[in-house]
């Protein structure tokens, strides 16, 4: 099950769907966007995680390998914090698990302002250039627009409930020692906001973690170098596989 970026929507998980020749590749809309357009869009990451789970017991999952990228990893972290006995496996991609700055919190008000003041593309403009590598910004602008499209899908509500939700999370690094399930860490070589040198630390810090360093990928990894990110996740779920 895979949870999508900000300011995004599962349809970033578009070329994942490769993966379903090996498994059942499930995505989820956060809250006001997408297929989740009627739920409210909530205040944190924990009424989202119990939103997850309570999916799960509707389509009858008792367990998922969980997926997130980026805001997606925040989600994943949550649900670790509150349903671990749901999950078979962790994937985080270019995510962290330090909760927000003062400076960063700041950021996101700021941005909430912007959101609401100036519309959905000035969030694509303001955004695009942390989401996606040099590499990629370089020789890619089909990708570019792509993803600007993406984000156009979303509404200024849910925007501002990623924002505030993202803004409240907590600190997640105690967390990392007790995660008991295997787990692998990937990070675009070129990711800003979420740099290799903190997925690096994040899987050292989790029992038996490993990290998968994607070269020419920014932050948002599995659109950007598709099958190198589908080829190490197909390996992760090979390996649980046949550890299970
Ligand atoms: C994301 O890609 O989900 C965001 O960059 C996360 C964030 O703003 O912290």
């Amino acid at each position: 099950m895979f949870l999508h970026a900000f300011p995004l929507h599962a349809g970033m998980w578009a070329p994942q769907a490769a993966l379903s020749a090996q498994a059942r590749v499930l995505t989820v809309d956060a809250p006001g966007r997408g297929r989740s357009h009627a739920v409210p869009p909530s205040a944190s990451l924990e009424a989202r995680v119990d939103q997850i789970a309570a999916l799960l017991d509707a389509e009858q999952i008792p367990k998922v390998v969980l997926a997130g990228l980026s805001m997606g990893g925040y989600t994943a972290l949550a649900f670790c914090r509150r349903h671990a006995e749901r999950l078979l496996g962790l994937l985080l991609a270019d995510t962290r698990a330090e909760a927000d700055t003062d400076e960063g919190r700041a950021g996101r008000m700021a941005m909430i302002q912007t959101a609401e003041r100036e519309g959905i593309d000035a969030i694509a403009n303001a955004m695009l250039p942390k989401l996606l590598g040099e590499t990629t910004r370089r020789t890619r602008p089909d990708l570019v627009e792509q993803v600007r499209a993406l984000i156009r899908d979303v509404p200024v509500p849910a925007i501002v409930s990623d924002l505030l939700c993202m803004a409240a999370r907590p600190d997640s690094t105690a967390l990392l020692p007790t995660i008991a399930v295997p787990t692998l860490v990937i990070v675009g070589e070129e990711d800003v906001p979420t740099p290799p040198a903190v997925a690096r630390a994040m899987a050292d810090t989790i029992p038996g973690a490993s990290l998968a360093i994607i070269p020419h990928a920014g932050h948002l990894s599995n659109l950007e170098q598709q099958e190198r990110f589908n080829q190490v996740v197909s390996d992760f779920l090979y390996g649980l596989a046949e550890a299970s």
